[in-house]
């Protein structure tokens, strides 16, 4: 658990979460009644058997008695009063169950609605923050703020309300009861629970330490298997399965000493708390017994008293620990809150007017860029494609080739300058009415889990399986889908890591022809593909590329050769700008970059 949260701290995070559950309100109200009403029905139970007890002993009970008038006609005696109080136990018995399964489905349910909103509230959100907020951030936490911190509200709504109201109830009750019984007897017992309270924070306070050690270890242990089990083929490679077992065997060991600790520490507290809530028992009974010799308390009196004392550790536990319940969910919410409250990266989007359908010209409009304040990845660059037109972008690694396309496609803004595509600046329409009519093959291409088919469909939705397939033909791609064992149909891993770099870069091109963009940009891929592969690959390319505007980042001597025109880039900036021939002839980056690059692709 984080840091302790000050009462107003508390009270506002609550506040604000409580948003979540104002559509619920009617659902939640009855939920609260009815929590009542389980708990009212608890404690009638040991005063109804109470008061049989006195009956079968021929005693007719002293205390309570206006109650009992409205239930039994007055002075019954024998089986006349025992059997209505019998039938009224029964009653209640299955009154309560009915209440009891009423409000636990109601609560669950409500519970599980409101943590399925607030996670659709924080994906729907995070889909619109920049790239930069998952730039800053590990996966696995964002992961989280979805799956655990969201899953904290249902904790929160289901646990919290019934401790603090339902046990706050029954631990009040039975508080009152025990003195309206006997106040001497009551206040003797209740010396125990002072003592059981802190026998019992005493043992979790350790007990808390010793888990925490565990899990950490435990999450080590996982970490390690996951890490060794994704990556066995270095495992292997290095023949250091002996050495890995080592470790692995002193984490598990580890483990189990932990495990030990945090059982043993679990069954004494629960011993010492047994022992506690016995001799309050115990201290109860001998003394109830001497004020029944002393004809100052009934035997079905007793009962009850003892019936309600063991209607009371349980309550008080659980509200003290609903303390812990709200820290940990508070924790979670602001967490939660925080994702809620980053601005998106375009927060005005929804207002914006849609693009129309592009002609395909663009335009870089001096335009200057750094991913972070003061860094000038891009200076300036100024360029113009006409529709129709292929250009290719060359230079060296960490020149801003990438950096070009990802503001053409806006996952960045310039920090000075315009992009334009037709004349009109990109950044004064709807962000996915842009990327819509724009085609992206990146530097590596990433498939979704699921079928071939699946992940040729995810640019259009709605293409029809002869589209899909006439798709894949073009992208020369069709061949070795067929040649799968479920066709179209096989599916792909996380990463596609059943097909080959080459195969998934023509699926990648199939995807995107789907989509049938205006404007097309292709990273291609720097990993080196042999003749034939290549050769399908440039083909799809060629076929990609018709009819389309262009820009290529090209690694291959054949895209260079065929572009209308080639940008050169260096340091952030455009320092040259010609055709192949023109840039070869004179002395240059271009020509370094051909005799290092591109020649020895072009003597394969
Ligand atoms: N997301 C990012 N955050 C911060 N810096 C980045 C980010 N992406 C790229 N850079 C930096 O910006 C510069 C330009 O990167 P860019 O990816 O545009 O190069 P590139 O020309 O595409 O190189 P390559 O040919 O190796 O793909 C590099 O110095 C790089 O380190
Ligand atoms: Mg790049």
């Amino acid at each position: 658990m984080a840091r302790k949260h000050s009462r107003s701290e508390i009270l506002g995070t609550l506040l604000r979460a409580s948003v979540f559950l104002r559509p619920y309100k009617s659902r939640l109200t009855c939920v609260f009644l009815l929590i009542i009403v389980v708990s009212l029905f608890s404690l009638a139970f040991p005063a109804l058997m109470g008061w049989v007890i006195d009956f079968v002993n021929g005693k007719h009970p002293a205390k309570l008695t206006w109650l009992l008038n409205l239930i039994i006609p007055k002075n019954a005696t024998g089986w006349s009063a025992i059997l209505p109080l019998l039938i009224i136990n029964v009653f209640l018995l299955f009154a309560r169950a009915a209440a009891l399964l009423t409000r636990n489905h109601l609560m669950q349910t409500t519970g599980m609605h409101v943590t399925c909103d607030l996670r659709i509230a924080i994906f729907s959100h995070l889909q619109k923050l920049s790239l930069k907020f998952y730039e800053e951030r590990q996966t696995g936490r964002v992961v989280a703020r979805v799956t655990e911190d969201a899953g904290s509200m249902h904790t929160l709504v289901t646990g919290a309300s019934v401790s603090l109201l339902g046990d706050l109830t029954v631990a009040l009750g039975v508080f009152v009861l025990l003195f309206f019984l006997n106040w001497q007897l009551a206040l003797t017992t209740l010396i125990f629970v002072p003592l059981f309270v802190i026998n019992y924070f005493w043992h979790r306070r350790r007990m808390r330490f010793e888990s925490r050690r565990h899990r950490r270890n435990w999450s080590r242990v996982v970490g390690f298997l996951n890490e060794r089990i994704a990556n066995s083929r270095v495992v292997r490679a290095f023949a250091t399965e002996e050495e890995e077992e080592d470790i692995f065997r002193g984490g598990i060991q580890a483990d189990y000493n932990n495990f030990n600790r945090v059982q043993w520490r679990n069954t004494l507290m629960g011993a010492t708390a047994e022992l506690l809530s016995g001799l309050g028992s115990l201290t109860a009974t001998s003394l109830g017994i001497y004020l029944i010799l002393h004809g100052h308390f009934s035997i079905g009196e007793l009962f009850a008293f003892l019936g309600y004392l063991s209607l009371l550790y349980g309550p008080i536990v659980r509200v003290f620990e609903a303390n812990t319940v709200i820290q940990t969910g508070v924790t979670s919410m602001e967490k939660i809150f925080a994702i809620l409250d980053t601005v998106p990266h375009i927060p005005e989007n929804d207002a914006l007017p849609e693009f129309p359908r592009m002609n395909g010209k663009i335009e870089f409009r001096d335009v200057s860029f750094g991913y972070r304040i003061g860094q000038a990845t891009l200076n300036h660059v100024a360029f113009t494609v006409a529709p129709g037109e292929m250009i290719a972008l060359v230079g060296p690694s960490g020149a801003g080739k990438s950096t070009i396309i990802t503001l053409l496609a806006r996952f960045y803004d310039p920090s000075a300058g315009q992009v334009l595509v037709d004349d009109k600046p990109i950044a004064d329409y709807n962000v996915q009415s842009v990327r819509r009519q724009i085609g992206i093959v990146m530097q590596d291409n990433i498939l979704f889990s699921g079928t071939i088919a699946d992940n040729l469909r995810y640019g259009r939705p709605e293409a029809t399986q002869a589209e899909i397939i006439a798709a894949a033909k073009a992208a020369n791609a069709h061949d070795f889908i067929c040649q799968l064992k479920n066709g179209y149909d096989s599916r792909v891993g996380e990463r596609g890591v059943s097909l080959s770099g080459g195969q998934r870069q023509r699926v990648a091109i199939a995807r995107v022809l789907l989509k049938d963009p205006r404007i097309l940009i292709l990273d291609e891929a720097t990993s080196a593909l042999d003749s034939q592969a290549e050769k399908l690959i440039q083909d799809a390319t060629e076929k990609l590329m018709r009819n389309r505007t262009a820009i290529v980042i090209a690694h291959r001597l054949s895209t260079v050769v065929n572009a209308n025109r080639i940008l050169v880039m260096e340091k952030g900036r455009i320092v040259d700008v010609g055709s192949h021939a023109e840039l070869l002839a004179r002395p240059g980056i271009y020509r370094d970059l051909y005799l290092l690059q591109f020649a020895e692709h072009a003597a394969t």
